[in-house]
């Protein structure tokens, strides 16, 4: 639970950040297209679990999910495309990333040779995040009903899925359900941490051959110009050499 509280802590730190990736129709466009991939992307992920869980109730709650979740990239895919076409000036390529993480983060999920238990967690973890993300998003793009609204649906759906996993997983685990969410709390807070110093670590490299540049650089263009005033300007002759062979261009 405190995991969960900091996080929701972070996302309300992280706001400012949150409203200003929102507030351009460029990166909200991308953001839209970007949570289309990553729900589709999901929905299919959680389409296999329903094929290979052994439970038939969680293939039953799991198609549901991935029906919801195929659903929701495209609503996203659509809402985005729209905004896109409806954008009369061009794109502005300076800023336009995204700097936070996607609401959902199903794409880290692996279903093959995963137990139900690991996954109900995982899913959990991932669904409960999304439902405080997509909070923050819907309250950030009131100026825009209809991505708001579409926000709202899909709001409900997470706070469902969020639900039945955590339900599910009492079920299936009942001696250790809580362990498997925190160490799904754990897995994800992990990855967060790898992602974010091998970004440091670009950043960084980026950085370092910057400064390489413009520290060794100037040395050897002074060397290089210095030598060159040396040089006679123009054609110069050259002293014969008897032993040469005659073909040589030298
Ligand atoms: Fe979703
Ligand atoms: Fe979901």
């Amino acid at each position: 639970m405190a995991t969960a509280a900091r996080s929701a802590r972070i996302d309300r730190v992280l706001r400012p950040v949150h409203r200003w990736v929102w507030r351009d129709g460029g990166r909200r466009v991308r953001k839209l297209l970007a949570f289309a991939e990553v729900e589709t992307d999901g929905g299919r992920d959680i389409l296999r679990a329903a094929e290979v869980t052994p439970d038939p109730l969680l293939r039953r709650l799991y198609l549901a999910h991935a029906i919801d979740e195929l659903h929701h990239g495209v609503l996203f895919r659509e809402r985005g495309t729209e905004l896109l076409r409806a954008r009369s000036e061009p794109a502005s390529t300076l800023f336009n990333g995204n700097p936070l993480p996607g609401g959902h983060g199903l794409d880290d999920v692996s279903i093959e040779g995963e137990a139900d238990t690991r996954l109900l967690a995982f899913l959990h973890v991932a669904e409960k995040a999304a439902a405080g993300r997509f909070a923050i998003y819907r309250d950030l793009v009131a100026d825009d009903p209809p991505t708001r609204a579409i926000f709202e649906e899909i709001l409900r759906d997470e706070v469902f899925h969020m639900n039945y996993t955590y339900t599910q997983l009492a079920r299936i685990s009942p001696r250790a359900y809580r362990r498997q969410v925190w160490l799904a709390r754990a897995a994800r807070l992990w990855k967060r941490v790898l992602r974010l110093a091998a970004a440091l670590g670009a950043l960084m490299g980026a950085a370092f051959l910057t400064l390489l540049y413009f520290v060794l650089l100037p040395p050897f263009a002074w060397l290089a110009r210095r030598t060159g005033k040396r040089e006679p300007s123009g054609w110069a002759p050259i002293s014969a050499r008897p032993d040469a062979p005659p073909t040589s261009q030298y």
